[in-house]
């Protein structure tokens, strides 16, 4: 793998401006608008990226995905506009992220394995060593607190059964991570695990992505298609949301989960498949139930052993392991020393009440490295926002050591809203260039005139400018 090579399948005007900034990091791109190209590049060079538009005029993004086996490069797929359900559809193919424009250096730098983001010589300057997450980070489950040791203990204890498990709890309290920590404890963890989201998609076609279906049995099913229960054959299986699955089809899952078998939409013969069911809900399920939107039968079915994962807020100072967790990861991904993190950064972590639990914990901690350059980070470069956060109770802090609540309904989500990350990205180039307007507008690759307007906006928004 040429670990300081990233492909781009796009159109060459979408990616231009971000080539000279790569060029200047000593990243090599190339760029590809066929299928045939892009393959053929990933053969001859073993690029450690791939970002890619979700089709070009006769090129698919789900053809490429399709192409992706063992040694395969991550696919980041870019997009201008995006919305949640192509999101899902690409991350369930097998992307690894799904992100919206611009793509700016600073971000693609966190995605490139560590070595390839950091010039080799700006690494040894470095006076302190760069910190390493743990080999085994991806399924480490961080937490203390005597609620989320039970969960863990629990979860070790049926990781081994075939028993289908529920998992239940707030959006971004860890329902994923765990279902993927049952099956990489369990005897099939070198089998498969597939994921799929049952609110992304409309009932007909929830349906034949779990059961598969026949050449011709729709308009459009050119090919015969394996479901994901046959994908997940050996292996385990991950029904997310899914207390929005429709009355109709939680029926036919019954059937599947009690017989063993599958029948594929438009098919004549059933499947037999030997799957390990695990489903999660963010909603009260047992509430569902009783207004008749969920089966009671396949509620009795799926909760064989319930999971129910604690807020954030209710985890006490798992809060700071946690934090300190991101920290680390991040502070890696970019090469840094490990930043400090200030009492007062402390104090803040504590009171805040957590609406995206874990999740949005990640996230500001991505954002404090970011922005609080050679550290320590303080309450300021959680959020920044117009409007302010301010704790209720006697928790000590001020109003001026309160930072900006997120940015409400997407708070939850695991990105930054693009005029934000802009606006970090431009404070953190003046930062980097004290001040100097030239120098930080060419770090971000526009024009020192775009960068002053963009400074006169700020400043109108009461913003104070460096
Ligand atoms: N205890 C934990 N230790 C380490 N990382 C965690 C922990 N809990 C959650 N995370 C991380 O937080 C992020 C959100 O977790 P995950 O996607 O599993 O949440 P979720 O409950 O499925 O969220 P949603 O309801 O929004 O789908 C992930 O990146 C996950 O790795
Ligand atoms: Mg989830």
């Amino acid at each position: 793998m040429s670990e300081r090579t990233i492909l781009f399948i796009a159109e060459p005007q979408a990616v231009s401006s971000v080539f000279p900034t790569l060029k200047e990091a000593g990243v090599q791109a190339g760029l590809a608008d066929t299928l045939a190209g892009a393959l053929n590049f990933i053969k001859k060079t073993g690029p450690a990226l791939v970002f890619s538009r979700p089709a070009l005029q006769g090129y698919s993004a789900q053809d490429l995905l399709a192409e992706a086996g063992d040694g395969f490069p991550p696919v980041i797929i870019f997009t201008k506009n995006g919305s949640a359900e192509e999101a899902q559809r690409f991350l369930d193919l097998g992307a690894r992220d799904y992100w919206l424009e611009p793509l700016v250096w600073d971000k693609i730098r966190l995605a490139l394995p560590r070595q390839a983001s950091e010039p080799a010589a700006e690494t040894e300057a470095e006076p302190q060593r760069p910190v390493r997450p743990a080999a085994s980070s991806r399924f480490q489950v961080i937490g203390k607190h005597p609620a989320v040791l039970r969960v863990l203990a629990l979860a070790r204890q049926v990781a081994r059964s075939k028993a289908t498990v529920l998992i239940s709890g707030e959006s971004g309290t860890g329902k994923e991570m765990f279902a993927r920590f049952l099956h990489h404890n369990s005897d099939r963890a070198d089998k498969p695990f597939v994921a799929i989201n049952c609110a992304a998609l409309p009932e007909h076609l929830l349906e034949s992505e779990l059961f598969g279906h026949e050449k011709g049995a729709f308009t459009g099913a050119i090919n015969r298609k394996p479901g994901r229960f046959e994908l997940a054959d050996g292996g385990t299986l991950l029904l997310d949301e899914i207390s929005e699955m429709d009355m109709g089809l939680q029926a036919k899952l019954l059937r599947v989960l009690q017989e063993g078998e599958i029948d594929r939409v438009g098919g004549v013969e059933t499947v037999k498949v030997d799957v390990r069911v695990l489903a999660t809900t963010n909603r009260d399920i047992e509430e569902f139930v009783r207004e008749k939107k969920f089966r009671q039968d396949l509620f009795y079915r799926l909760n064989v052993i319930p999971i129910k994962l604690p807020r954030l807020a209710d985890r006490g100072e798992d809060v700071f392991l946690l934090a300190e967790f991101f920290r680390d990861k991040y502070c890696a991904a970019c090469g840094l020393p490990r930043l400090a993190l200030s009492e007062e950064a402390r104090q803040w972590l504590l009171v805040y009440p957590w609406p995206g639990n874990v999740r949005e914990l990640q996230n500001l901690m991505e954002r404090a490295v970011l922005l609080a350059g050679s550290g320590p980070i303080q309450p300021r470069h959680f959020l920044m926002d117009s409007e302010t956060w301010v704790p209720e109770d006697e928790s000590g802090l001020t109003p001026e050591a309160a930072p900006a609540r997120p940015a409400s309904p997407g708070e939850a989500l695991s990105v930054m809203p693009l005029h934000e990350m802009e606006k970090a990205l431009i404070f953190k180039s003046l930062d980097a260039t004290s001040g100097n307007r030239t120098q930080a507008a060419e770090l971000l690759g526009i024009s020192v005139r775009t960068l002053r307007n963009k400074l006169n906006e700020y400043k109108q928004q009461g913003l104070d400018i460096p």
